[in-house]
């Protein structure tokens, strides 16, 4: 086997890296934050924690048991008496998302989900839980979260911190190939103007909105490839 020396100075960059940083990466939907991040887990051993997938999940449940978004009290409720667990998975899924020991992980992805799960974050009560489990399960490090309050308000003290973002148009096309992927047939048109509309529910919320850290990298991906923004945090991280 040939090895090249990009792959040597990449695994050099790896070893390098101790072994219980808390990494954050925090960005608007669509801006490659879940490639990027497990890939980074992968290359670290390090535990790949999905928030967004929390709240998916989250929201999944509300909408299961025919829940109104705007009846607050009935979705707390309804999130505190259930278990949303992030499980080690398999190749073509690294994650498995299970409500109630029921197993999530497509569900959550649907356009629906994705439509009403900002009404869900904006519940300052529910991301209390959530951040809660988040922190719970980043306490020993050696974990990548990706989110959108991971480094303003999960894990303010995190090692490495990344704001990691793209234009609309970049990210509504990676978000059109990825459903496409997954056997979907979207509009380009909807899916931009659900992102942007996406990103002013999340950066105009009241509660952990979107913002960047002022100790934050940050990047935007427009031009990278999903290898060089890896290698790039991976230099960061050492
Ligand atoms: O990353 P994603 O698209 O799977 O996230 C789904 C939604 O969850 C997104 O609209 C914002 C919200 N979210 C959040 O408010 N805080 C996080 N840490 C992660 C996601």
């Amino acid at each position: 086997m040939v090895i090249s020396e990009n792959q040597i100075r990449k695994g050099d960059a790896e070893a390098r890296v101790p072994k219980t940083l808390q990494i954050a990466i925090d960005g608007p939907a669509g801006a490659g934050k879940s490639t990027v991040a497990k890939k980074i887990a992968d290359a670290l051993e390090y535990l790949y924690i999905d928030t967004g997938a929390m709240y998916r999940a989250a929201t999944w449940l509300v909408v299961q048991k025919g829940i109104s978004f705007d009846d607050s009290d009935q979705v707390v409720k309804a999130v505190a008496d259930s278990k949303i667990e992030l499980r080690p998975g398999h190749d073509e899924e690294k994650i498995l998302v299970f409500v109630n020991g029921e197993e999530v992980t497509k569900l959550i992805r649907s356009q629906n989900i994705t439509k009403l799960v900002s009404k869900l974050a904006a519940i300052g009560a529910v991301r209390e839980q959530l951040v809660n489990q988040q922190r719970h399960l980043a306490l020993a490090g050696g974990v990548v979260l990706d989110g959108r309050d991971i480094g303003t308000v999960v894990l303010p003290d995190a090692n490495v911190k990344i704001f990691l973002t793209a234009s609309p148009a970049v990210r509504a096309k990676r978000r059109l190939k990825e459903l496409q992927a997954a056997g979907e047939n979207p509009d380009y048109d909807t899916l931009l103007k659900d992102i942007i509309e996406r990103d002013q529910m999340d950066t105009n919320r009241e509660i952990a909105p979107l913002r960047m850290a002022d100790d934050a990298v940050l990047i935007l991906s427009d031009k990278m490839s999903v290898d060089e923004v890896v290698a790039h945090i991976i230099k960061l991280c050492s």
